[in-house]
Formats: structure tokens, sequence, C-alpha cells
């Protein structure tokens, strides 16, 4: 039975950056309420009301994964990982952005499907690209066209991304081969919860998975969950491996461990839940006071990142640009726009992080030792940096 347990009110999409803020685009600017529950019965942690992927992930997308060195590197480093433990001979990505992955094996024997149609072309000119949904029509036009029997299936922040998990686990079953591997990443719900880091939920996080809930799902799909791997992307993520029912790999002590923590920590318990949506609402309230209390002393407030993470946190915690200034982001398609929601113009470092600035809200928080490292100028000379993870503290040179 599915409980919700969080509303983090309306929200935009997170990745709807505004080319402008005319009367007219704000006016059409789509909204959706963003609730989460817990299902008692298999743990699984999810948006109550998913938005329509097709409104999602269009032409348009700007999420580009290979912008960011640390995880370009984590690609190669995982991919050169996966082809020493499984020696795969076809390996498919459901979700290949723009090649960050794939691009680190052999051409010919990689097959991507990405929906966005924009990051689709980039991966077409290198090797076989599907610009569609991952889904069960699509894995039956693979076996079609005798592209099945794949021995790898790798997703990276993308299977949480689709609503329909019956469709996403029978295509894959469909399509693996039978001592074949999937691996997925996706962000962790223990990570969330220690983190307090409730920006980890926006429309494209449709669920933020546990061991203990993957493990539930894939069993009912002839799948079974084998092994884990912590890790710290994105804030904190966990690495899945899952075989067919009947392969051939042992459920790992890792996994046992990762499993057991999870049910000491009581995430199979709705008690949990209701706990963790308190200190959210206590989260906010510290928040916007701390940033009050700031801007009554005049102090002149940025963002530091423009993330789909601080779409949710601007937008819960009602942050417009009278209390930030403007958001900096290195990403150039996000520079010039303006944030989904609360309509805070984003501009590049170069130009936003200047003397002027007295403290820098760290909307990209699971960058930080990238980012202090970048910033240590503005620290030196006394700029501060404002965090919600895993508690609302300013965080200054010592
Ligand atoms: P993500 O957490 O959704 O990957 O987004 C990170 C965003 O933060 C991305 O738009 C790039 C931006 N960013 C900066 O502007 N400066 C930085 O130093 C880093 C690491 C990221």
């Amino acid at each position: 039975m599915n409980k919700v347990f969080l509303n983090l009110g309306r929200q935009p999409l997170a990745n709807s950056f505004l080319k402008d803020i005319k009367k007219k685009t704000i006016r059409n600017e789509f909204f959706y309420n963003l609730k989460i529950c817990f299902n008692t019965k298999n743990y699984l942690v999810s948006i109550i009301n998913p938005v329509n992927p097709k409104k999602q992930y269009t032409d348009k997308y700007a999420h580009r994964a290979s912008e960011s060195k640390t995880m370009r590197l984590a690609f190669k480093k995982i991919s050169k990982k996966l082809l020493k433990r499984f020696r795969p001979k076809k390996i498919m990505e459901i979700g290949s952005n723009d090649g960050i992955f794939l691009k680190n094996f052999n051409k010919k024997s990689v097959i991507a499907v990405e929906p966005c149609k924009n990051l689709a072309r980039i991966t077409k000119k290198l090797f076989k690209t599907y610009d569609k949904f991952w889904n069960l029509k699509l894995s039956n036009r693979l076996i079609k066209e005798k592209k099945g029997e794949i021995d790898l299936i790798f997703s990276a922040n993308t299977i949480s991304h689709i609503p329909n998990l019956k469709e996403t686990f029978t295509g894959i079953h469909n399509i693996l081969s039978e001592e074949g591997v999937l691996v997925i990443e996706d962000p962790s719900l223990i990570k969330v919860f220690e983190n307090n880091s409730y920006d980890q939920f926006y429309d494209e996080h449709v669920y933020v998975f546990s061991s203990i809930s993957i493990n539930n799902i894939v069993k009912k799909f002839g799948l079974r969950l084998f092994d884990v791997e912590h890790l710290t992307t994105h804030g904190g993520s966990n690495r899945y491996y899952i075989c067919k029912e009947k392969g051939k790999y042992k459920k790992s002590s890792r996994l046992k461990k990762a499993m057991k923590k999870e049910i000491s920590y009581k995430l199979h318990k709705i008690e949990t839940y209701l706990k963790f949506s308190k200190r959210v609402n206590l989260s906010k309230k510290k928040l916007y006071d701390l940033l009050i209390r700031l801007k009554e002393k005049d102090k002149k407030i940025i963002s530091y990142g423009a993330t789909y993470k601080s779409t949710t946190v601007f937008n819960y915690c009602k942050l417009n640009s009278k209390i930030i200034d403007y958001v900096t982001d290195t990403t150039l398609n996000k520079q010039g726009k303006y944030t989904p929601g609360t309509h805070i113009k984003i501009i590049s470092p170069e130009q936003g992080m200047n003397d002027s600035v007295d403290f820098a809200f760290l909307g990209a928080w699971n960058f930080k030792k990238e980012i202090f490292k970048k910033e240590r100028r503005f620290l030196k000379k006394g700029g501060g940096f404002i965090t919600h993870v895993p508690q609302v503290k300013i965080i200054k040179n010592k």
C-alpha cells in the first residue's frame, strides 16, 4: 500500500530552464504537485503522480553528462571494471545521454538507447543508437533485428526515471543473455536520509531505490539482485548488479551487509519516513530564516550550480530573486536562462563569482570538494558557502 509521507508542493520540471521571463513564458510554465510515497509491501519510494516522460525527455534536454570531469572519470573507471569482471561481448545502455559510458567500449559491440533526440543525435555518429524510450516494444524490436542476447545492460540514473517498472524489467529480461548482467546506478535512499537531501526528489526521480526495494521489485520479473556497491556520485548512489533468476551469480556479502544496514535503519517502516518528513520541514524553515537574516544585514547571496536538485529547494523553500541575486553555472546552455518556477537569472561563474558576493548557496552540493578547490580565493577573502546538506549551515574558511 502506498502512503504519502512528504509533500514538496507545487514544482516545475527541474530541467525546464526558461529562455526569458516574459508574461507569456511564465503563463505557460508547467507545474505539478511533488508528493512522495512509501510502499509498505515492497518498500519502494516513489512520486505519487509522476509527470508524463514525453514532457520531460524532449529534444531540448539540457543535461550533458560529459560536461563534468568527475562523471567522465567515473564512467571510464566503471567501464574498465565491468569489462574485466564480466567480459561482455554485447553491451547496451539505457539512457546513454551523450555517450559518456559507451565511448569507452568497442563501437561495434554497443547499442545505445536514448529518447532525447538532441542527445541521440550525438551518439548516432559514433555507434548504433535508438532514439526511443526503453520499453517492451523496443526490446521486441531488438530481438527481431537480431540484437538480443545482450551480456551487459548498463543504465545510470535512468531506471529510476521510468515510471513503468513492469515494462522496464520485462523488456530487460527479454533481451538479457542467460548469464547476462544488468547494472544500474541510481541515488541511494539511505544516503538521502543520512544527508537530509530531500532535493533528490524532483520530477525525473520517480523512484529513489534502496537495496531492499530493488531486491523485491526485480524478483517479480524473473530477475535477481546479487551485488551492490556504494558510490559517491550524485550525492550518494548505489550500483546494483542483477542477473536472471537462475543466473550463476551468488549473493555477495556486501549486498547482505547493505540490506542489513537498511533494515537496521528501518527503511522498511513508515515511521522512518514520517520522521524524515519532519526533518525536511525543519530544514526548509532553517534555510529560509538564515537567508532572510543575512538579507536583512544587506548581504549579497547567490547560488552556485543551477542543478535540478536546487529546483526542488528553491520552489519548496520559496527562494526567489529577492533573496538569491543570481545563480552561476558552468553549463553554456543554462547561462542566460532563468531557474524553473523561481525565475532567478543564471550566469557564468566568471561573471558571477566576484568580490561583491558574500554568500553562495551550494546548489551543486554533491560537487562540494571540486567547488571548494576552485573557489579557494572566494573562501580566503571571507566569502561563505551555505548548504542544507546534511543540515543548514554556513561554511567559511577557519
Ligand atoms: P548535477 O548535480 O545535476 O549534475 O548538476 C551540476 C550542475 O552544477 C551543472 O549544471 C554544472 C554545475 N557546476 C558548476 O556550475 N560549477 C562547478 O564547479 C560544478 C562542479 C558544477
